[in-house]
């Protein structure tokens, strides 16, 4: 199945044109375009810049992917051109984006694409309706089926492509059932149970701020850029030994799945305000490994209570945070220690952050369970839950 996918959840604009079945998959395109450097200054992602920018990109990154793929642009000569007045009613808020699809394809051939997949939550309401928008009305104009993709799905999905070069067929990552995902990323920090494909069911998650959002937040707090996850972890490697600094640890031996950093954040907070005077880079790497070793710890602690009770065959780390290679290292350790045999996945790093290859396989996942006919009409829902 040929699969065109819209990322916009956020603060990166993707497009990815995928064939994928049950057991491999052909990426004939794929772009990500990250706005990271619009929402430097605000320390943050400014929700009305990142719709604004989602809807400039998104229709050159959607021509740019069909020509990648194949398709040619606006040499359509049999027949009429298409009716581009179908995407009207849907592109109605974003008039340039609609001028500038229009333009490129009113005299391109309808691309023998089998559906468009689209992320529709949870994420930022206003980033979302762009991809939504721009969905609906290329399922009109094309008309053929568009799928809504649960962002989280999306991000567990990414597990399952492990190779990201282009026009080769590759082998989906397979799942062993029971399995069990931690999904860590800048809005979300939760473990899903899943016992067959497509069933997830969440039983535990942060009950304050998410992993990212920690991370970003503690960066800010001592003067590393915006998003905070990469400068964290590069300023920890670079730490020496800690022996005067360490953070608490919220929740760590509570007998359930769930976790809290919001604690941890001000913890480091109150260290930092402590300081009289600059804070140096050695105190800088000193706090930022210091905070990484406390999630760490957390997190570790509650993946062990996972596997003891659910006995998990195959553990997915899937979300912006499993890029970073301490947790990771100790995850797979922890995972291991509990069940040497249990299938330990992780994105590969390119695909831990947003994406739409991630949403084109969880697409397909969901087309063969039949979501897309339950789903309608296709509405935004920044907090939309998982299962
Ligand atoms: O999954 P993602 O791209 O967006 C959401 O769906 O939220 O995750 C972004 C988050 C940010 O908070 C960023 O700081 C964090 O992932 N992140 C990292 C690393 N790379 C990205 N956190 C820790 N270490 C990293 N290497
Ligand atoms: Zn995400």
């Amino acid at each position: 199945m040929r699969i065109l996918a819209i990322e916009t959840s956020c603060d990166e604009t993707s497009v990815s044109i995928v064939d994928i079945d049950d057991t491999h998959y052909t990426i004939l395109a794929h772009s990500i375009w990250s706005q990271i450097h619009l929402h430097k200054e605000f320390g943050g992602v400014f929700p009305a810049v990142a719709q604004r920018a989602h809807a400039e990109h998104l229709p050159k990154m959607i021509t740019q992917a069909l020509f990648d793929a194949g398709y040619p642009i606006g040499t359509k000569t049999s027949g009429n051109s298409l009716d581009t007045s179908l995407m009207a009613p849907f592109l109605e808020r974003y008039p340039e984006t609609q001028a500038h699809l229009e333009r490129d394809l009113a005299h391109t051939e309808i691309p023998d694409i089998d559906a468009l997949a689209v992320t529709y939550g949870p994420g930022l309401e206003p980033a979302l309706w762009v991809g939504i928008s721009v969905a609906q009305a290329l399922s009109v104009l094309w008309n053929i089926p568009l799928i809504p993709v649960n962002h989280m799905e999306g991000h567990i999905a990414s597990a399952y492509i492990p190779n990201l070069e282009h026009g080769m067929r590759h082998k989906r990552m397979p799942c062993i059932y029971p399995a069990c995902a931690l999904l860590i990323s800048g809005g979300h920090t939760e473990f899903v149970e899943m016992h067959a494909h497509n069933q997830f069911r969440v039983i535990g998650a942060t009950r304050d701020d998410a992993v990212g959002e920690a991370f970003d937040k503690v960066a800010r707090l001592i003067g590393l850029p915006y998003p905070g996850g990469p400068h964290i972890e590069k300023a920890a490697g670079q730490a020496g030994v800690l022996d005067d600094i360490s953070f608490p640890r919220p929740m760590l031996h509570t007998q359930d799945f769930d976790m809290s950093f919001s604690g941890l954040k001000t913890a480091v907070r109150y260290f930092v305000q402590d300081i009289h005077g600059t804070i140096t880079d050695t105190l800088k790497g000193s706090i930022a490994r210091a905070f990484q070793d406390a999630v760490t710890d957390v997190l570790a602690t509650k993946t062990k209570r996972v596997c003891e009770t659910y006995h998990p065959q195959t553990f997915i780390v899937a979300g912006g945070v499993s890029a970073n290679t301490h947790i990771k290292d100790a995850l797979i350790q922890t995972i291991h220690a509990y069940n040497p045999k249990c299938t330990v996945i992780f994105p590969p790093k390119a695909l831990a952050t947003d994406n739409a290859l991630m949403i084109a396989c969880a697409a397909y996942d969901a087309y063969m369970r039949g979501d897309h006919t339950r789903i309608n009409p296709i509405t935004a829902d920044g907090n939309l839950a998982l299962g």
